[in-house]
This record gives C-alpha cells, sequence and structure tokens, in this order.
C-alpha cells in the first residue's frame, strides 16, 4: 500500500485518486479550486461518471482518500505523486504546460522525502524531461524525485470501467526505480502493464488518441462520398468491421468528433509536428474533414430551407457524446448559434448536458432567434418545424418515427448520428436526412 497525492480533481485526477483508493491505496487529492475540494469534502462527487459516485462514497466513509488544497500537506510525504491537471489548447494549437509547470512547483518546494512524480496529463513529448529538470530546479530539500509518464486512456462515460479493467497500463521511466515503484502500484489492478520509455510513453497516447480521431474521420469522409454515389455507409461500415485488422469500433459516421480530447489533440500533436519542420498530413486532413463535419447538418438543411426565421427548430441532445454532461467541442455548440443567427426559435433538450450548455448560452433571444430547453423530448418536439439530432443519448435513439411524425408541424428531420432506420421514417411519411445514407 502506497502513500499517493494526486493534482487536479477533474475527470483524470479523481477518477485516477477514486480508484487507487479502492485497490487499497492511501490516497489524497489536491485542488486549487476551493469550492471544488469543499463540494468533494461535503461527499458530492462533482463528476457526472457511471459507478464513481459509488465508489467516491465507499472510500471516502473508508478513509482511503481524502481532498485538499493544502498541496504542502499532501505532497510532503507522498511515495508517489500523480499529475492529472489539464493542457488545454492555445490559439495556436500547442499545449498549454502552465497548469503543470505550477504544480511541479508545488512539489519540488514540498517534498520531504523521496518521491515519484508521474505525469497523467496528455503532453507534448519531451514534458516529463523538463519536469523533472523542472523540480529538481526548484527542489528545496535533499531528496531522490523521478518523473514517470503514465497516460491515461479512459472515456468518459465509462471512466470508472476504463480505469479498473484498462486494455494496458503505459508506463514510462528512465529507471528500474521508478519502473518498479510504479508496478508496484499498479500490480493490484492486475492488468497488463507496457514499460516504454518516457518520451515514447507521451507520444503513445497521442498517437492512439490520434488514430481514433483519424478513423472517424476517414469515416465521415467515406459517409460523404457514399451520399453521392448512393451507398450506405452503416452497411459499409459493417461489412469493414468483419475484417479483425479494422475493428468494429469507431466506424460510425455522423457529424464529427468533440469531446475535450480529440480535437485538442490533433491540433497538439499537429502543432509539435510543425515544430520539428514535419507535416504531419494524415492528422492535418482528420482535423479538417472534422472542421467541415461539424456544420454538416446546419449546411444541409439550409440548402432545403429558404429561411430558419420564425421556424421552430427542435434540437435533440447538447453533449459531444452520450453518457456525459461535457458540451466542450459538441456538435451543438458549433449549430446551435448558427441557427439563433438566422432567426430561428430553438427549443433544445439533452437528459444531461442542459445545465452545462445554458452556462454559456443562457435562455434568451439572441438577435432575431430565440433559445428555450425544455424537459421532455415531447415539449421539444412539439410543434417543430424542423429537428436536429446532435446526440445519440439511448432515449434519442428510442423515438419512434410515429412520435415525430404525430408532434412535428413539418416533419423534418437532419440527424447527425443516424439514430433511426431511412426506410422505417419514409414509410412514416417523414422527411429523414442522416449522415452517409443517401442526400
Ligand atoms: C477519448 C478516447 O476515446 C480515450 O481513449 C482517451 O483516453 C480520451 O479521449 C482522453 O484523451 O482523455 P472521449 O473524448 O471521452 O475519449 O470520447 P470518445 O468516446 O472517444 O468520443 C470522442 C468523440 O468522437 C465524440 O464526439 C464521439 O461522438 C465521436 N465518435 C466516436 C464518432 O463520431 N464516431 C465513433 O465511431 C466514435
Amino acid at each position: 500500500m502506497y502513500k499517493i497525492a494526486v493534482a487536479g480533481t477533474g475527470y483524470i485526477g479523481l477518477v485516477a485518486g477514486v480508484c487507487f483508493a479502492e485497490v487499497g491505496h492511501m490516497v489524497t487529492c489536491v485542488d486549487i479550486d476551493e469550492t471544488k475540494i469543499n463540494t468533494l469534502k461535503a461527499g458530492v462527487c462533482p463528476i457526472f461518471e457511471t459507478g464513481l459516485q459509488e465508489l467516491f462514497r465507499k472510500n471516502t466513509e473508508a478513509g482511503r482518500i481524502a481532498f485538499t488544497t493544502d498541496f504542502r500537506e499532501a505532497y510532503r510525504e507522498a511515495d508517489a505523486i500523480f499529475i492529472g491537471v489539464g493542457t488545454p489548447e492555445q490559439p495556436d494549437g500547442s499545449a498549454d504546460l502552465s497548469a503543470i509547470a505550477q504544480v511541479a512547483r508545488q512539489i519540488a518546494e514540498s517534498l520531504e522525502k523521496e518521491c515519484l512524480v508521474v505525469v497523467k496529463s496528455t503532453v507534448p513529448v519531451g514534458t516529463n524531461d523538463k519536469v523533472e529538470q523542472f523540480i529538481h530546479d526548484f527542489l528545496v530539500n535533499d531528496v531522490k524525485v523521478e518523473v514517470a509518464s503514465n497516460p491515461e486512456f479512459l472515456s468518459q462515460g465509462s471512466a470508472v470501467h476504463d480505469t479498473l479493467y484498462a486494455r494496458r497500463i503505459i508506463i514510462g521511466t528512465e529507471s528500474e526505480w521508478a519502473e518498479e515503484r510504479l508496478r508496484e502500484i499498479y500490480e493490484p489492478f492486475q492488468l497488463p502493464i507496457v514499460s516504454v520509455s518516457r518520451r515514447s510513453a507521451e507520444m503513445i497516447k497521442y498517437a492512439a488518441n490520434d488514430f481514433l480521431a483519424l478513423k472517424i474521420s476517414y469515416m465521415n469522409d467515406i459517409a460523404n462520398l457514399c451520399e453521392l454515389v448512393g451507398a450506405d455507409i452503416e452497411d459499409v461500415a459493417e461489412g469493414m468491421s468483419y475484417d479483425e485488422r479494422i475493428g468494429s469500433k469507431f466506424l460510425s459516421a455522423g457529424i464529427g468528433f468533440g469531446g475535450s480530447c480529440f480535437p485538442k489533440d490533433t491540433k497538439a500533436l499537429d502543432y509539435m509536428a510543425r515544430q520539428h519542420g514535419y507535416e504531419l498530413r494524415t492528422v492535418k486532413a482528420a482535423i479538417e474533414v472534422n472542421n467541415e463535419q461539424k456544420t454538416l447538418l446546419f449546411k444541409k438543411a439550409s440548402r432545403r430551407l429558404i429561411t430558419f426565421n420564425g421556424l421552430k427548430a427542435a434540437v435533440l441532445g447538447l453533449t459531444f457524446k452520450p453518457g456525459t454532461d461535457d458540451i466542450r467541442e459538441a456538435a451543438s455548440v458549433a449549430n446551435i448559434p448558427l441557427l439563433l443567427d438566422q432567426g430561428a426559435r430553438v427549443h433544445a433538450y439533452d437528459p444531461a448536458g442542459q445545465s452545462n450548455f445554458s452556462a454559456l448560452f443562457p435562455e434568451g433571444k439572441y438577435g432575431k432567434g430565440t433559445l428555450t430547453y425544455a424537459p421532455s423530448i415531447e415539449e421539444v418536439l412539439e410543434g417543430a418545424n424542423v429537428c436536429f439530432i446532435f446526440t445519440e443519448w439511448n432515449e434519442i435513439k428510442q423515438i419512434q418515427p410515429q412520435t415525430y411524425k404525430q408532434l412535428m408541424r413539418t416533419p423534418l428531420i437532419f440527424d447527425g448520428r443516424n439514430t433511426q432506420s431511412p426506410e422505417k421514417m419514409q414509410a412514416a411519411g417523414l422527411e429523414y436526412h442522416s449522415i452517409g445514407r443517401g442526400a
């Protein structure tokens, strides 16, 4: 059992902290955000994530996890400190490492015994070397400290499961001592461990995320061609999926990838390559296709309708994917302002993302357009002239064609997530436009 501190209580930090506690380590989670720490101390989990609340409560009650803003106290005697703070995108596409630097400085000022610092955040290749140097530069006490890379591969919505039953743990170390300590920390998880150099570990994270982003953009590109040549992307994807070399996951065409990872990580790798005088053409193409794809539904609808002015536009789904309340880089964020700009009366529904979305876009008037949030799918569809589907929540997938037909004033649907069968929608008398399945 190790004494572990975790810096940052976002998705990465909090889930890692709770899971380390679950396997028996003593964990202290640190954040500079006092409100967040007070919420956690009060026993409230600030993140919407399947299974997290239960594990969080269980381990808090068992005294295996604590929360504090006092970094000195948490870092002083830790055997290992995991850094899980954000590395957001800067305007030029590079990753902002200021939060990492701040934590590194705090660690250097606090350590009183030997410690392994582990970077979980997604960082450009070479960052771990710099963090180690930085800590040594500012180290107050003469103690042994090394840095290891341990990128995170969890997905939002299945974060706890992805951590406890990860396909692999990547550890990037530069000494036997660091590798041994990290192996021992992960030993109770009983998962396959891949041990590589720090730089390779940093690269694995970007290469994996960007490969998945590429896969999605490729399918979206093919979907657009399917529309032109009269093929069906769902059938094409199924046919491709039987080839084990391709696999069946991440073949869903739609309105592009969003969230806090793929958009940021594709741009960061592209930036990193340019910094080294190299043009990463494949990743660039994935970014380009995604940018186009995001507003594809709006463009399709604009071609079909003379104007959106005064029309009731029903919006189903605001989050970047189902199972989360996160709206970062979601298609809704790109499309709703376009509809409002054109004078549409937008009525939106999402089972989890409404409060995050309304923090960004409160209800009210936007020029000629208006934005309203509704508590149910039925209210959003009632009397609508057009409907946009941005997220494939189960309850949205389960809407029967008859429901659209009965409730909407004009049964015109633009589905960015292929939630319905075009044949059934057509049979029900609906005009249905989706992705890669006919114009
Ligand atoms: C992604 C990766 O899947 C994780 O492995 C990684 O750890 C994480 O980023 C991260 O770097 O932290 P996440 O952003 O939570 O996880 O979500 P995904 O499930 O990967 O979906 C990302 C976007 O791609 C969503 O907008 C989703 O709708 C879209 N997508 C996904 C498609 O359009 N088609 C697909 O077939 C799959």
